[in-house]
């Protein structure tokens, strides 16, 4: 049986959906928030996004960790011999799990604390990662960013290492990124670390590509989010009404993807009605690419200093290391 307190999370949770849908919905330009995109099955599809062939922002960062864990361990420590070590949506950890491995051979004394959206991901990694990477301290939290990095303020005062991986940043806008690293800065002290995964410009077509598989898996992700405004909030979408809209602007940088409803029609989420023209768009998702020198800009305006890059290979995608200023 759920506790009480279970309950009122996922009383609160359904509400805030149901408040970000209806608003969305009945804006002048319909959106809805990629954030919503995370459930059961939405994560299942984002696995696949990323092992399919076009989807290269995993493989390319999975390639940094396997191979600069080391490096990276090593200016950790050069910062301080102890830590907390704070991971915004850590996913599966399949790619900071190699970082943590070095950091445990270096003899880092730190304590993991993964912040994650999804109760399913905490549980995961606090049954998984005692087993891989036995002896590490570690306590997982399920809710918010911002809040649970406060609330990692009140259990230590030890400095800080953050990391937000995954070209997790893109999925806001420039100004909103900015804004939100404004928000790290101001839950940190001067002089602590943060490694933020941003996915750079590269070839158009590559981008458009990653966000267009030939399989279908990213067409099913975004659709998926009707599916779940239909089971959970009484929706009656069409589902084969709408078509998967991916564009890729290389001037700006911004990866956008739109839902098209293909015909005039009208959707129902409990006793509210929305009219959809034949052509309209709901927009869906942002995937924002950067070059290093606007990811360097976003540092400063943020208060923070670039300290180091690491790239892959291919340089299609950068993990960089920020040191926050007074
Ligand atoms: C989680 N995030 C960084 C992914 C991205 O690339 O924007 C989500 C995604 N959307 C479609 N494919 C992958």
């Amino acid at each position: 049986m759920l506790s009480a307190t279970t309950n009122n999370l996922t009383a609160r949770r359904s509400a805030n959906l149901y408040k970000d849908v209806i608003d969305g919905l009945r804006a002048e330009n319909k959106h809805l928030s990629s954030k919503y995109f995370y459930d059961e099955a939405g994560d299942k599809l984002f696995q696949q996004i990323m092992a399919s062939p076009e989807y290269y922002p995993t493989r390319c960062e999975l390639e940094i960790l396997q191979h600069q864990s080391a490096e990276m361990a090593r200016l950790f420590l050069d910062y301080s011999p102890s830590f907390d070590l704070v991971e915004l949506g850590p996913g599966d950890a399949s790619k900071s799990w190699f970082l943590l491995r070095e950091l445990q051979r270096q003899r880092a004394s730190f304590t993991y604390y993964p912040i994650d959206i999804s109760s399913q991901v905490i549980g995961w990694l606090e049954n998984k990662l005692p087993v891989t990477l036995p002896g590490i301290q570690l306590q997982g939290l399920n809710g918010e960013y911002l809040e649970k990095m406060q609330q990692v303020n009140t259990f230590s005062p030890n400095r800080k290492i953050v990391l937000f991986m995954g070209a997790n940043i893109g999925n806001m806008n420039v100004p909103q990124a900015t804004h939100f690293c404004r928000q790290l800065h101001d839950n940190l002290q001067p002089g602590d670390l943060l490694l933020v995964g941003f996915d750079l410009k590269k070839h158009p077509r590559t981008i458009l590509d990653a966000y267009n598989d030939r399989q279908g898996h990213t067409r099913a992700f975004n659709l998926n989010l009707l599916h779940r405004i239909n089971h959970e909030l009484g929706g009656d979408f069409d589902i084969e009404q709408f078509e998967h809209y991916p564009v890729y602007d290389p001037g700006s940088g911004a990866c956008k993807s739109y839902l098209i409803s293909l015909t005039a029609q009208e959707v129902h989420i409990g006793d509210k009605t929305f009219s959809f023209r034949e052509n309209e768009a709901i927009f869906m998702e942002i995937s924002q690419k950067y070059t290093l020198e606007e990811s360097e800009l976003m540092a400063v305006q943020s208060g923070f200093e670039p300290v180091h890059t690491f790239f892959d290979s291919k340089k299609w995608f950068a993990d960089v290391l920020w040191q926050r200023q007074p």
